[in-house]
């Protein structure tokens, strides 16, 4: 009976060893963002076919003293990978998982693996980053990591920070020398940004509790403006336009003006007569201006130039040739005290040659007393002469 016994218990044992001798996966990994995890692990696939599947079970550490039910995830897949994110673990919970490999009816042992979410899942970067330009600052608008419910992540960690690197893209094109700025805000205005400049901007999460870090977000960049927003230098720009147009309609009107008064002045429509241009000339010398109401002398030096006597001699030319031919009384005198037309000046002259200025030659010419005799005489003969002619 006993050795029957140790029969059957030797038979036994090879069976059980065939049992155990599939492999376990191995390198259980977890990878983690936020609330998603995947549990994934290795197997060596040249020591079965292509048969082998796997079963992957959870169960909260406290639990496992209770000898309580695990709780199963995946079943029998054949991937070696298992999405944990549905089964809503708690993120400040502890949980053993483990994972087993079957093929051919045959199971490998349970490999385990802790997780605690809080202190394993990674973090992921902020869920979005939007820059406004406020002035020549930035304004950054940081929305938290999400869960995998579309929650903010801050509902699971304690706190979270973000580390922003920034940039400007004038100066550091790559960004290879940003300035950090650590905030726990979700609204971050950039301090001591320059006008009109391009900046970029990348974030980080942070929680420090774990010295979780996540990965920084893709660059985004934002010109910032001036002190003045767009509307307003548009406005500016409006008004100083019109403002030149109006200085350039009123200056070209001034010249026009200007210019015809000059025109006006130095090339009048109505010309003066050429004499009268030319006395303006000779008379002042000294200016261009016309002097019609100074130098009164000068005018009357002008009158005496006039020819007004020209019509008189030549009344008297006409009526002289009779006496030219003079009576005898008169004797030789007569030829030197003629009131004679010398040349075209129409001066009356005396014998001496001393001209008489300023006076007309109609005008009885009195030289000496005694001239006045054979004057009244000439007269007295001219009157005769003349009613001669006129009958
Ligand atoms: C598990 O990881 C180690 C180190 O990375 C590697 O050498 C080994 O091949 C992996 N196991 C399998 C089954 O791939
Ligand atoms: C545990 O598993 C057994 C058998 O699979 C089942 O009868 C029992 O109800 C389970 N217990 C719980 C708490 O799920
Ligand atoms: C989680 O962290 C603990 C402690 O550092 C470690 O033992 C465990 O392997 C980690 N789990 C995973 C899935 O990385
Ligand atoms: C910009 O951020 C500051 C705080 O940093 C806030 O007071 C201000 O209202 C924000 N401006 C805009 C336009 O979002
Ligand atoms: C976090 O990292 C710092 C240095 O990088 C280290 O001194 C500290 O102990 C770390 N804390 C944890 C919880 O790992």
């Amino acid at each position: 009976m006993k050795v029957g016994f140790a029969l059957v218990l030797l038979w036994s044992l090879p069976i059980t060893n065939v049992l155990a001798e599939l492999p376990q996966p191995q390198n259980l990994t977890l990878l983690t963002l936020n609330t998603q995890y995947v549990l994934t692990w290795d197997w060596d696939q040249t020591t079965t076919g292509n048969s082998v599947s796997f079963t992957v079970e959870y169960m909260a550490k406290y639990k496992m003293k209770m000898k309580k039910n695990w709780s199963r995830v995946c079943e029998r897949t054949t991937r070696t990978r298992c999405d944990l994110t549905g089964s809503n673990l708690r993120y400040l919970g502890v949980y053993v998982l483990r994972v087993q490999a079957s093929a051919d009816g045959v199971n490998s042992d349970w490999v385990n693996k802790d997780f605690c979410p809080h202190k394993n899942a990674s973090l992921g970067p902020p869920s979005r980053v939007e820059m406004a330009p406020v002035g020549n600052l930035l304004n950054v608008t940081i929305s938290d990591p999400l869960t995998s419910t579309q929650h903010s992540m801050k509902e699971h960690v304690f706190y979270l920070d973000y580390r922003i690197l920034y940039w400007s893209r004038f100066d550091d094109p790559q960004g290879l020398k940003p300035k950090v700025l650590d905030s726990s805000n979700n609204l971050v205005t950039l301090p001591e940004l320059e006008a009109w400049t391009w900046y970029c901007v990348m974030i980080q999460s942070r929680y420090d509790y774990y010295n979780k870090t996540s990965s920084y977000t893709e660059p985004q960049c934002m010109q910032t403006e001036g002190d003045t927003p767009y509307g307003q230098i548009f406005l500016y720009f409006l008004v100083s336009m019109m403002v030149c147009f109006l200085l350039v309609l009123l200056s070209s009107y001034a010249f026009f003006r200007f210019y015809r008064v000059l025109k006006n002045t130095f090339y009048p429509s109505i010309q003066l007569p050429a004499h009268i241009q030319e006395y303006l000339c000779d008379s002042s010398p000294g200016s261009d201006m016309p002097r019609l109401l100074t130098a009164d002398s000068e005018a009357e030096l002008c009158c005496h130039k006039l020819t007004i006597c020209s019509e008189v001699v030549l009344l008297e030319i006409h009526v002289l040739p009779p006496l030219t031919a003079p009576p005898s009384e008169l004797g030789q005198d007569s030829d030197r005290h003629i009131c004679q037309d010398s040349g075209d000046s129409g001066i009356c002259s005396t014998e001496g040659g001393s001209t008489q200025q300023g006076r007309s030659c109609g005008e009885p010419i009195r030289t000496d007393q005694e001239v006045d005799s054979w004057q009244t005489l000439a007269q007295a003969k001219m009157e005769e002469m003349g009613r001669d002619v006129i009958s």
